[in-house]
């Protein structure tokens, strides 16, 4: 469930989880605030990894939140992430067939969890069907990369960063644009959004790449890039922000249904 990361990948993997799930507050707030995530009195968050979006949701909601993930590996790391929070419980599981009896949960929440799911359809079924009638399914963040826009363009890795690697490890870099299918097809009743109204400053997007650059060296290596390529790309990225002039965008998309 971590993607067949090395040691080294999963330690990077998990530190950009707990940067985006920094860079994404902002993002992601409006969203529990609209769907009325502070009257749930007892919530399911699906596929928490390392529980900092987790934590965020506990922070919203005066209920209890269970939080389940499939991988043992980040359910360690969440353990301590959460020790400090009280009205969480976490388990391990899959997402495809949820430990829980049908209609339990006030609402059910969900963060980057469909992108790299083997079913998403099968998943949200699964959402649906352990929320109350009533209640409410909630996707906050799903990316589609094919409306990614970059600039100035670098052939040879400008691809690699709108979803070939995500494709390549098992995931569907154009879940966005499938959100309101998943969820109609769930019989939900639903509204989606654009989560990422926001385009990031060059400082931004700087302070982002520095802070996840071994990370995406690792991308780029397990795309079969060398070092010196990498260091040609990176000193042409770094030169564009310098001068003020680079630009990056892609949409991050939210649904929210509720249970007939
Ligand atoms: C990109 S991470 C997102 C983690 C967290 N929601 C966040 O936003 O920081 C995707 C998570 O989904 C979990 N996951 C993937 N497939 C799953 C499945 N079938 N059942 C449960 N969890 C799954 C992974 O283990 C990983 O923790």
């Amino acid at each position: 469930m971590t993607h067949g990361r090395s040691k080294d990948e999963l330690e990077h993997f998990i530190r950009k989880l707990e940067q985006q799930a920094l860079e994404t507050a902002e993002e992601r707030q409006p969203i529990y605030i609209k769907a009325g995530l502070k009257n749930a009195s007892l919530v399911l968050d699906v596929g928490c990894g390392t529980g900092e979006v987790t934590r965020d949701v506990c922070y919203h909601t005066g209920g209890m939140v269970i939080a389940i993930d499939a991988s043992l590996e980040l359910l360690k790391v969440a353990q301590r992430m959460l020790a400090g929070t009280h009205n969480v419980q976490l388990c391990i599981g899959d997402a495809h067939t949820l430990p829980f009896n049908e209609n339990t949960f006030d609402m059910v929440t969900c963060n980057l969890l469909l992108m790299w799911v083997h079913d998403p359809q099968h998943v949200v079924k699964e959402m649906a069907r352990v929320v109350k009638p009533g209640g409410k399914v909630v996707a906050t963040l799903e990316p589609d990369f094919g409306g990614k826009i970059h600039w100035p363009p670098y052939p040879g890795v400008d691809e690699i960063f709108a979803g070939r690697s995500i494709k390549r490890r098992g995931g569907d870099p154009y879940i966005g644009r499938k959100l309101r299918m998943l969820f109609v097809n769930a019989g939900l009743e639903t509204e989606v959004g654009l989560g990422n109204l926001r385009i990031w400053d060059c400082d931004e997007d700087k302070a982002s790449y520095m802070k996840a650059r071994k990370f995406y060296w690792n991308v780029l290596r397990r795309e079969g890039l060398s070092d010196e390529e990498i260091e040609r790309w990176e000193e042409h990225y770094l030169k564009s922000i310098e001068e003020g002039i680079e630009f990056n965008f892609f949409p991050q998309f939210y649904a929210i249904g509720i249970k007939k």
